[in-house]
């Protein structure tokens, strides 16, 4: 990690985050109504279907909303519980919606085929990387897909969340993760120019037992 990129982030006040009006959900910088165009293209690509799908630090929760009108099983998660109150406002009961931190998550283990990450994983405090690492891992069934999109190490903005290279991704996941691709691309949201991202697709590895024989 280099210092002058990820010194002195910026990371807001979640628990109260959302408890505003609509307006000023849309002025958020990550609110996007639509289907992250990465993700989207990795469904195209991998036809993916009919499964069940985890919405990591849901926020607005435009993205779960997306996932369930495509007709997957959706559960959007948040810490924040402003955030939760007003998803499940807004819920026709086509999204489960649950206030969990993933830090310390009381969700049950190997119960989604595919988690989407937008912007969770990197506003984390370090220290707390390797227990988000561990319980997405477990979170996942058996050859189960985490979607991770962060913030680029080439973003030249100095605040905001911690920036990310590929490096830096497989170093901190690779234990755990097969890295299938990882491009630079952007952040759709409402900043101008959009945050450079960089989007990971990766395989949950399993750990192989051996026979004492
Ligand atoms: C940058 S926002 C992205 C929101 C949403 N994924 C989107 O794309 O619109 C990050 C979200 O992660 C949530 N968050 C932060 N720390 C978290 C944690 N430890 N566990 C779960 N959610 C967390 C925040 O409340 C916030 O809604």
């Amino acid at each position: 990690m280099t210092a002058d990129k990820n010194d002195n982030r910026s990371i807001p006040e979640w628990q109260d985050l959302y408890d505003v009006d609509e307006t000023q959900i849309e002025k958020l910088p990550w609110y996007s109504k639509e289907l992250d165009a990465d993700l989207k293209e990795e469904l195209e690509n991998r036809e993916i279907k009919d499964c069940k799908f985890l919405d990591l630090g849901t926020g607005p929760a435009t993205q779960a909303f997306q996932l369930a009108k495509l007709g997957f099983l959706v559960t959007g998660t948040d810490i924040s519980e402003s955030a939760i109150a007003r998803a499940k406002s807004l819920s026709k009961d086509d999204v489960r919606f649950v206030v969990d931190n993933i830090v310390n998550s009381k969700l049950k283990d190997n119960q989604f085929d595919y988690i989407f990450d937008r912007g969770c994983f990197h506003v984390l405090v370090p220290s707390d990387r390797p227990k988000y690492v561990s319980k997405v891992k477990s979170l996942l069934i058996r050859n189960g897909i985490l979607f991770l999109k962060t913030f680029s190490i080439q973003e030249p903005r100095a605040y905001g969340p911690y920036h990310f290279s590929s490096e830096m991704i497989k170093e901190l996941f690779e234990k755990d993760f097969d890295i299938l691709s990882s491009k630079e691309t952007v952040f759709q949201g409402t900043l101008f120019p959009l945050p450079r991202a960089l989007f990971t697709v990766m395989k949950k590895r399993e750990t192989i037992i051996q026979s004492k024989e």
